[in-house]
C-alpha cells in the first residue's frame, strides 16, 4: 500500500503540516526535523500527490462541520458556535447536513477531500470505524463533536457534554420536587448521548418506565401518548432532548394534563425555544457554545501541526435550568 502523508508524519514523529512544509522546502523547519522527515519519505518511498501540490497555492483556510439535522435547534446552535469560533480565528466554515445518512456523509467527505478541506468536525454518527480510519490515513485533521459512538477505540479527539451526569441532574430534580412515578422518553439507543442518558435514568429509577422516541417534535408527541397508555399514573418525565420535550408538552396540554401539577416535564439540551413555550421548559442545558469553541480550537491545533495525533476526550458539564414545567412560580 502506498505511503500517505500521515504515515510519513507518524514515522518522523511530526504533524502532517510539518511534512508539507518540508516537502515545499519552507524556511521555518528545524534542520533535524527536516532530516527526520526526509529520512521517513525515503524509507516509505512516499510520493507527494496532487493534494500537496495544490495545497501550497491555496490561500483561504477552510474547515467543514457535518451535522445530522438542521431543523432541531440544538444543531443550528452548535453550527453557530463552530462558525463563530472558526471565523474569529480566520477560518471559513462549510456546513454540511447529512440527515443522519451515511451515504450522504461519505459524499460530503469525498467532495471535501477533493476540495482540499483543511479539517473536519464531525457531529454525526453514521460513519463506521473503517470510514474514519480512511480519513485518518489520508491525513485529514478530524474532531468528533457530541456523538462519539463510533470512535471510542479509534483514538480520535472527541468533544461532548457529560450526558450521564446531566441526566442524573434531571432525574434528581424530579425526585426532589416530589415525583413518585418518574418515566423517561428516551432517544434512539444507536445514538450514544441518548443511550447514556437512558442508562443514567435506569441507575436512579426502578421500576423503569421508558418509551423511545426519535428526538423530533412529532416523536415527543407520539411518545407521550404511548407512555400514558402504558403508565397513566406517571407524575414526572425526563425527556432525552428538548425538541421531544416540547412535543410532549404540546400533547400533554392537548390531553388536558396540567404541567407541572399533574405531570412535571424536564428536557435536555437548553435550546432557546424551551424558554418560550408555556410553561417554560426545565432542562439540562448543554454547554453548546463551549463545545463548539473547544472543537474548533483542537481542530485548528491539528491543522497547524501541533498535537496532530492527540486523541483526548473532552467532556463538558451541563447546567440544570429550573423553570415552570417542573416548579410552579419559578
Ligand atoms: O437534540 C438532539 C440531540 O442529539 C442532542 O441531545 C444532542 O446531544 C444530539 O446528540
Amino acid at each position: 500500500m502506498t505511503a500517505t502523508l500521515y504515515d510519513v508524519a507518524v514515522r518522523a514523529g511530526v504533524s502532517v503540516s510539518i511534512v508539507a512544509r518540508v516537502i515545499h522546502q519552507s524556511k521555518n523547519v528545524e534542520p533535524d526535523v527536516q532530516h527526520r522527515v526526509q529520512q521517513a519519505i525515503e524509507e516509505l518511498k512516499f510520493r507527494p500527490n496532487l493534494f500537496l501540490q495544490r495545497k501550497q497555492t491555496q490561500q483561504v483556510v477552510t474547515i467543514a462541520l457535518i451535522i445530522p439535522d438542521l431543523e432541531n435547534p440544538f444543531f443550528s446552535k452548535l453550527a453557530r458556535a463552530v462558525e463563530t469560533a472558526a471565523r474569529q480565528r480566520g477560518y471559513t466554515v462549510f456546513i454540511c447536513v447529512s440527515d443522519d445518512r451515511a451515504d450522504r456523509e461519505k459524499i460530503y467527505i469525498d467532495t471535501l477531500k477533493k476540495n482540499l478541506i483543511d479539517g473536519i468536525i464531525l457531529a454525526s454518527n453514521t460513519l463506521g470505524p473503517e470510514d474514519l480510519y480512511e480519513m485518518k490515513i489520508n491525513a485529514i485533521p478530524l474532531v468528533v463533536l457530541d456523538r462519539m459512538d463510533h470512535v471510542r477505540d479509534h483514538d480520535l479527539c472527541t468533544v461532548l457534554s457529560n450526558n450521564r451526569k446531566g441526566a442524573k441532574k434531571a432525574v434528581q430534580h424530579l425526585i426532589e420536587i416530589g415525583c413518585a412515578k418518574i418515566a423517561h422518553i428516551a432517544g434512539p439507543e444507536a445514538i450514544l448521548p441518548a443511550k447514556e442518558r437512558r442508562q443514567a435514568y435506569c441507575e436512579m429509577i426502578y421500576p423503569h418506565r421508558i418509551v423511545t422516541g426519535d428526538l423530533t417534535l412529532d416523536g415527543g408527541m407520539q411518545a407521550i401518548q404511548s407512555l400514558l397508555e402504558l403508565e397513566p399514573e406517571v407524575d414526572g418525565i425526563f425527556v432525552a432532548n428538548d425538541w421531544m420535550a416540547i412535543g410532549a408538552v404540546k400533547m400533554l396540554k392537548h390531553l388536558g394534563k396540567r404541567i407541572p401539577e399533574d405531570i412535571a416535564v424536564c428536557g435536555f439540551d437548553g435550546i432557546e425555544l424551551g424558554e418560550m413555550i408555556d410553561p417554560p421548559l426545565t432542562t439540562v442545558a448543554q454547554p453548546i457554545d463551549e463545545m463548539g469553541e473547544v472543537a474548533v480550537t483542537i481542530l485548528i491545533q491539528k491543522i497547524e501541526g501541533r498535537d496532530f495525533a492527540r486523541s483526548d476526550t473532552y467532556e463538558l458539564e451541563g447546567k440544570l435550568m429550573i423553570r415552570e414545567s417542573t416548579t410552579k412560580g419559578v
